[in-house]
């Protein structure tokens, strides 16, 4: 089964400053403001939703194709991700831009500034779907994730003109779209995935009851944080799996991520709902106890370990005989 995924990609400048911002930031001097911050500690992380999940994917055996669009600074991070098993030759660079960028500097009272540069992302909506299908000999599957606004809305477009299935995943971007795109990005899909806060918002914002957006979608899947998650269809809830508890969440980041990359895999090695989500749970509470989204390589004999103690062994037979993981 061939899955595309598009989404953001992204480089993230972590800076830790030994200092306090307040004892910087004068009263008398607000109005032209000029600081420098000497930090002691610099991190790059590759990141962008797209680029994890199917980071995600490859850790598990699954090559997936990423759609989203970079700058030329990007051969670094092309590498490590060809490297780890993704498919990046569909990946569009821009002649101008530099890659999305998330700089941030945290203080000694985890106080933040930080800055968000579009760049290139801005590009995606110069991807063309239809043409990646051709040259990819068919996708089967193709999840729309947090993006520049207008290629989410296109790639949903040409999904749906091409028959192309497709799984809404709108996360961050639901915040900043309207209740009309929102449905546009929603409606026929065969998969929807939220966060608990997510799933509230879209409803609010649709003005769709959640029957009515059950009635929309293929299948819900609806992610509870701690609490694990449930998946949903017209005929009621089809999955309701617990989280694996984590050993300490070091970094909250790409939890979500995660999930998506382990359920998908399980999805398209044939397996049902529940084991896939068990799949997705256990890879997500992985990326929680690791610094960083990418930063992570999956054993897969402590994966299925793993899964045998949150969930049986059954559940570790199954993923490791249809994912083909040696124990
Ligand atoms: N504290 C936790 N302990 C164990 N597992 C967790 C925890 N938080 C999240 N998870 C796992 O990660 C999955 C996704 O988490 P969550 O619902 O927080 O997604 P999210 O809010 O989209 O996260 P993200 O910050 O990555 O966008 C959960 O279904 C669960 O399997
Ligand atoms: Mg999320």
């Amino acid at each position: 089964m061939q899955i595309a995924v598009a989404g953001s990609i992204a480089t993230d400048i972590l800076m830790t400053f030994p200092g306090r911002f307040k004892e910087q930031f004068l009263e008398e001097q607000m109005h032209k403001v000029s600081l420098s911050f000497l930090v002691d500690e610099l991190v790059v992380h590759r990141g962008g939703v797209g680029a994890n999940i199917c980071y995600g994917m490859a850790q598990l055996g699954h090559r997936s194709l990423l759609v989203g669009a970079v700058g030329p600074d990007f051969a670094e991070y092309r590498a490590a991700l060809d490297e780890a098993g993704v498919d990046t030759s569909h990946v569009r660079v821009s002649a101008t831009q530099h890659t999305a960028r998330f700089t941030c500097t945290t203080d000694q009272d985890a106080n933040q500034i930080a800055s968000f540069y579009t760049g290139a992302m801005a590009e995606a909506r110069e991807l063309d779907l239809a043409a990646i299908h051709a040259a990819a000999g068919g996708i089967d599957l193709v999840l729309i994730g947090a993006d520049d606004p207008d290629g989410m809305l296109r790639h949903t477009r040409t999904a749906r003109a091409q028959g192309i299935a497709f799984a809404a995943d709108p996360s961050q971007q639901l915040a900043r779209m309207d209740g009309e795109q929102i449905r546009e990005l929603v409606e026929g899909a065969e998969y929807l995935f939220t966060n608990e806060y997510e799933s509230g918002l879209l409803c609010q914002k649709t003005g769709w009851s959640p029957a009515e957006v059950i009635d929309r979608v293929g299948v819900r899947v609806t992610t509870h944080g701690g609490d694990g998650v449930v998946v949903e269809n017209a005929g009621g809830i089809v999955a309701k799996v617990p989280a694996v508890t984590a050993s300490a969440v070091v970094d909250p980041t790409g939890g979500g991520d995660a999930f998506r990359a382990g359920y998908l895999t399980g999805r398209a090695a044939g397996l049902d709902h529940e084991p896939a989500a068990q799949i997705g749970c256990t890879l997500a509470t992985t990326v929680l106890e690791t610094v960083g989204t990418q930063e992570y390589t999956l054993d897969h004999r402590s994966f299925l370990d793993r899964l045998t103690t949150a969930y049986g062994p059954e559940a570790a037979t199954s993923a490791a005989t249809a994912l083909n993981l040696t124990h």
